[in-house]
């Protein structure tokens, strides 16, 4: 492949796809959870994993809040846990505004690319909120490849909830640009799958994502 704008090269692995979906014992997935905060992304996703990996199936989760504290980490903790300057903190720091969404975003698409190809069932819970973002992470990968779950749960369910506290401190206007709040979310227009989280437990919800993976041949 041509270098990208720079001096740079594709180097093909020497591994084939196939070669690692035989030695994983199934194809890879991103199986993308995208939803309101509160609408059980998260523990939906983890339900999942926990059942696919007792059937011996390669999976992984990458949740919005742990990924976070690593390899999206804000301004912050980038200048007092990893020595970044000011400047540079600014510049690749990742917060909550459209622009860092979109950042966060890109980059676990990226993530899930390369735990995919290797064979692994990748499990992604994040808000993601801008259709853009989560078209773009489809457009990087094969067709049949992402699979989009939105958890679909109103945000006066989700509000109820507050498991964190977020939405109260959001009302009171002590957290500004809180997804559902004052700032937006896009819910997919085409998903391949929408779960009822707000009348389902979540136990019923990650049977339907099995049963969906079952049925489109993704656990064969
Ligand atoms: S995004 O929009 O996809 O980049 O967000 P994500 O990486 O999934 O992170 C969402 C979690 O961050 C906490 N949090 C916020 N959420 C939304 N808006 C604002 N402003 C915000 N600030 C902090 C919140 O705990 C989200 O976790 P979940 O699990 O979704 O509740």
């Amino acid at each position: 492949m041509a270098s990208e704008g720079g001096n740079i090269t594709w180097h093909e692995h020497k591994v084939s796809n196939a070669d690692r979906v035989k030695a994983m014992g199934n194809k890879g997935a991103v199986i993308w959870f995208t939803g309101l905060s509160g609408s059980g992304k998260s523990t939906v996703a983890n339900t999942v994993d926990h059942k696919l990996h007792a059937l011996g199936k390669k999976t992984y989760v990458l949740d919005g809040d742990n990924i976070r504290f690593g390899l999206n980490k804000d301004k912050k903790s980038l200048i007092e846990k990893c020595g970044y300057t000011e400047a540079a903190a600014q510049r690749f720091g990742v917060g909550f505004s459209a622009e860092d969404r979109m950042e966060n975003i890109r980059r676990i698409g990226e993530v899930a690319k390369l735990f995919s190809d290797a064979g692994i069932i990748t499990l992604t819970a994040f808000i993601s909120p801008y259709r853009i973002d989560r078209d773009a992470v489809r457009a990087i990968l094969q067709p049949g490849e992402f699979i989009e779950v939105l958890v679909d749960a109103d945000l006066a369910v989700c509000e109820k909830r507050d498991p964190k506290g977020l939405y109260k401190k959001a009302r009171a206007g002590e957290l500004k640009g809180f997804t559902g709040i004052d700032a937006p979310y896009e819910a997919p227009e085409k998903p391949e799958l929408v779960l009822d989280s707000n009348n389902k437990g979540i136990d019923e919800l990650a049977d339907d994502v099995i049963a969906y993976l079952t049925k489109n041949g993704y656990l064969s």
